[in-house]
């Protein structure tokens, strides 16, 4: 069990500051509302009131730079070869992201001795054929196979688009446990395998072997055979693959104060999260901010994947994705703030989906990730 960072209570106010920051930015009079905080949103932090908008840096080197990625562009062997895998873009020493696009059926099977794999599919439907039964999959799913399980992957036609979360630590479901048990997602409906074997010999070689495609130390290796190493009549215990979909996370908001994207943390270990921005209404109360503050989240890298919807109104293509390092400011330019604050009216709802990776260790992108680079957005006036 992870301790929470310390709350602080020392806090001190110099100059000219909100009453009560992210409320009421009408009264600054033409200040901008800066946060810097520690420990993602959960550490100490401070607001600065500043006069022109921090995002707003001409010129930038080396690792200062916010990036955008096309994910229409990667190429991912397994889209044209069933015996290919996903590519890896963005890493650290405990946690790696990789894009799949699976057109056909699996001609091995899959064992990853590395770490968890967390599947998020963006689009597709099929099967996750594992050794404790079939996980039927859509769009919107969470598929979590952890380390060291067998499976095979069955998809239903040739279009899909995994997004993978690969964990060398264990991952888990982040802790929410001030909202109750059954908030902002009942347990219970999570999608558990039952055993459920059948013959479509789609894991076989052209010999009749069956060959397990280990990842371990990074590197693959295969054991191989002579049955279908996927054989299980029965299980028992609390280790299992299993999923979930957006559409039954239901987000914690509130109408009064803007909620800090860790409030939206599904999965976590000691050093990321992974959580989803989804749709919901507009806070509307009378001095309540729809947007968060500029800010600079000096100890987390934050990693968004866009699934659907816009951003704002704004069309966005699906599968764009974003990297923004720790410590660099970004925001929502103002132009586009108020341009959607104006036309606001109660009830009006965010529509995006998004599917969120912080982390506390710094991501390093690959060649491969760095080619789809929308070079041309680079800038601080993204972000969530
Ligand atoms: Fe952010």
């Amino acid at each position: 069990m992870e301790l929470r960072p310390m709350r602080s209570w020392i806090h001190h106010s110099r100059g000219k500051v909100l009453r009560q920051a992210v409320t009421g930015r009408h009264e600054l009079g033409g200040l901008y509302e800066d946060m810097i905080t520690r420990q993602g949103f959960e550490g100490r932090d401070a607001y600065l009131y500043r006069r022109s908008e921090p995002t707003r840096w001409k010129r930038a080197g080396g690792g200062a730079v916010n990036r955008n990625y096309d994910g229409q562009l990667l190429e991912p062997s397994d889209r044209a070869l069933p015996g290919g895998g996903p590519l890896r873009l963005f890493h650290n020493p405990g946690l790696s992201i990789w894009v799949s696009r699976r057109s056909a059926n699996m001609p091995y099977s899959a064992r990853n001795i590395d770490g968890d794999e967390l599947y998020f599919v963006h689009e597709g439907t099929g099967t996750f054929y594992t050794e404790f039964g079939p996980i039927p999959y859509e769009p919107g799913d969470y598929v979590l196979v952890p380390k060291g399980v067998t499976y095979r992957i069955r998809p239903a036609g040739p279009v899909n688009y995994f997004l993978v979360v690969e964990s060398a630590e264990e991952l888990g479901f982040a802790d929410t446990g001030a909202f109750g048990r059954r908030a902002p997602f009942d347990p219970g409906l999570l999608y558990v395998p039952s055993p459920e074997l059948d013959e479509l010999g789609d894991g076989c070689d052209e010999n009749g072997k069956w060959p397990v495609r280990l990842k371990m130390r990074g590197e693959h290796t295969t054991v191989v055979f002579d049955l279908d190493p996927i054989d299980v009549e029965g299980w028992s215990g609390d280790l299992f693959p299993f999923k979930m979909n957006i559409r039954d996370y239901r987000p914690i908001m509130s109408d009064r104060i803007h909620v800090m994207p860790s409030a939206y943390a599904v999965f976590a270990t000691s050093t990321f999260m992974v959580g989803n921005f989804l749709p919901r209404p507009f806070e509307s109360a009378p001095d309540a901010e729809q947007f968060p503050p500029y800010h600079r989240n000096v100890d987390y890298d934050e990693f968004t994947f866009f699934h659907s919807g816009t951003v704002l109104g704004m069309p966005i293509a699906p599968a764009t994705m974003s990297l923004v390092p720790q410590g660099l400011h970004h925001g929502l330019p103002a132009e586009l703030q108020e341009q959607v604050t104006k036309n606001l009216k109660p009830g009006d709802r965010i529509d995006t989906e998004v599917v969120f990776v912080d982390t506390k260790v710094p991501l390093t992108p690959t060649a491969e990730a760095d080619a789809t680079r929308h070079t041309g957005q680079d800038s601080g006036r993204i972000g969530m």
